[in-house]
């Protein structure tokens, strides 16, 4: 389980897609919690179920599909994730970050990375977008890095530097297509913690101190490979609940799932409007 990956088990995966299409995506699009609808308006070229690609983590959790989807979308060549599975599921950071590697071989450019995240920063409400301008990787720190055992060389070196994770013309792009959409967006630090549990009050207020202003249990592992193999990543968080620092309320993976209702189609515009302006 904890293996790392190696080049082999990358490109078996690769070639199995290549069975199925021979478009190369220029875009790879990762959509979290209750977000997967954008999938759904993709001209697609092929739809693989996660079980048909070899060593592909599969998502158990409810509001997760779990399928590639590989065809057009604003007229440009993406390869979509529709549901995504996380390091609580019992998967090794490094099974984590196949699906990067995967998209790194098939020629991807930039990843669009959103997730599903609980607010920290008391400013922001349910239904907002945040730009993630960096990331605290909380899990990296304590030694669940996916980019730990043997450097892939042909990715990207040993110690990769990761001042500039969430690349600063992706997000000016961004905002400016949001000025231009008249969406309101927030940016700020996510945090991925390992979870499943949601976090106590005490953790909430130890992650306000550190400077975070949301929440969630994805995108630093797939963020990290990303910016190891020199891919442009921009991360979009959906901000679905209130994170509970003062002990008041309680979290919900309902509520959660609810809010994509409301998140879905917003971060939906965002992403096609920035691939549009790409
Ligand atoms: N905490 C952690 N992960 C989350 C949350 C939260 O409040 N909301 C959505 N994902």
């Amino acid at each position: 389980m904890d293996e790392p990956l190696n080049l082999e088990r990358i490109d078996a995966v690769v070639r199995m897609i290549r069975t199925r299409t021979e478009l190369k995506p220029e875009v790879g699009i990762i959509l979290g919690s209750g977000l997967g609808a954008l999938a759904d308006d993709i001209e697609s070229d092929a739809r693989i179920p996660y079980d048909d690609l070899p060593g592909w983590p599969v998502s158990t959790v409810q509001g997760h599909m779990g399928q590639l989807v590989i065809g057009e979308l604003e007229g440009k060549p993406v390869v979509v994730m529709q549901g995504r599975a996380h390091f609580y599921e019992g998967y090794s950071m490094a099974q984590v970050g196949l699906p990067v590697r995967v998209m790194q071989r098939m020629g991807v450019s930039s990843v669009f990375i959103t997730n599903a995240a609980g607010a920290v920063n008391p400013d922001f409400e349910p239904g907002d977008l945040m730009l993630i301008t960096d990331h605290l990787n909380l899990l990296g720190m304590m030694g669940q890095n996916p980019l730990r055992g043997p450097n892939l060389d042909v990715f990207g070196p040993r110690f990769p530097d990761m001042s500039r994770v969430y690349d600063r013309d992706l997000l000016a792009l961004a905002r400016k297509v949001g000025r231009e959409q008249g969406m309101a967006l927030r940016e700020g630090v996510y945090v991925c913690l390992a979870g499943p549990s949601y976090e106590t009050p005490a953790d909430l207020r130890f992650l306000r101190f550190s400077g975070v202003d949301a929440v969630g249990m994805s995108t630093v592992p797939e963020a990290t490979v990303a910016r190891h193999g020199g891919t442009r990543v921009l991360g979009v968080s959906g901000i679905s609940n209130k994170a509970n620092l003062d002990g008041e309320t309680l979290t919900t993976h309902e509520e959660v799932l609810e809010a994509g209702s409301v998140l879905g189609p917003k971060i939906i515009a965002l992403l096609r409007a920035v691939l549009r302006a790409l």
